[in-house]
């Protein structure tokens, strides 16, 4: 598919079937959140798979943005591997990690889309809960979670998937 159409279509699902991803999909996945851009190529995403009951149970205490997705992806950075710009006086301390973690995801993201698995993007956590639950260390920082699985028969894209800004409040001329 034109990846235009496809950017166009995908939308945030939110009614999961039970259908697990099939294990080549996921590889391709993952295969898509390695080989990004990142800062100075020093590639500090990290990708942690949410899929067993345990995993799981303990998913449903950290975040009610799951959709019941038989799969999540836990992006994170490491903190020890990521490009910073001390002299940046606009962000300060800024690292790249969440710009990093955010590529891969949104990489994988529409990998998944051209597979016909559908994703939403979890942001809806407290990080420190996250990193407690599931015992990361500090340097580990969690970024996103991105649900996978394919569309049971309810499923549908929300009224704000239809509702974006037009081109001129986006793009301007320096
Ligand atoms: C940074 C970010 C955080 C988000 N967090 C959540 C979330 O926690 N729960 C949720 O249901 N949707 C979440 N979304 C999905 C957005 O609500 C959704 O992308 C937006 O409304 C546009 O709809 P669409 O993705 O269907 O086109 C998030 C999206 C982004 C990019």
């Amino acid at each position: 598919m034109d990846f235009l159409e496809l950017a166009k279509n995908r939308y945030s699902e939110r009614f999961f079937d039970r259908r697990p991803v099939e294990p080549e999909k996921l590889d391709r996945i993952l295969e898509a959140g390695r080989v990004v851009p990142t800062a100075c190529n020093y590639q500090p995403q990290k990708f942690f798979l949410i899929r067993g009951e345990e995993a799981m149970a303990k998913l449903k205490t950290v975040t009610r943005f799951h959709y019941n997705a038989p799969l999540i992806i836990l992006v994170c950075y490491d903190l020890r591997e990521v490009w910073t710009n001390p002299g940046d006086r606009y962000y300060q301390n800024y690292n790249s990690g969440e710009q990093d973690a955010s590529i891969a995801a949104t990489t994988m993201m529409y990998e998944a889309e051209e597979l016909g698995v559908h994703t939403i993007w979890i942001r809806g956590f407290d990080s420190k809960t996250v990193s407690d639950v599931f015992g990361l260390p500090d340097y580990m920082i969690p970024v996103m979670m991105l649900g996978l699985g394919y569309p049971n028969d309810r499923a549908r894209a929300n009224g704000w998937h239809y509702k974006r800004k037009p081109i001129e409040e986006f793009v301007f001329e320096l």
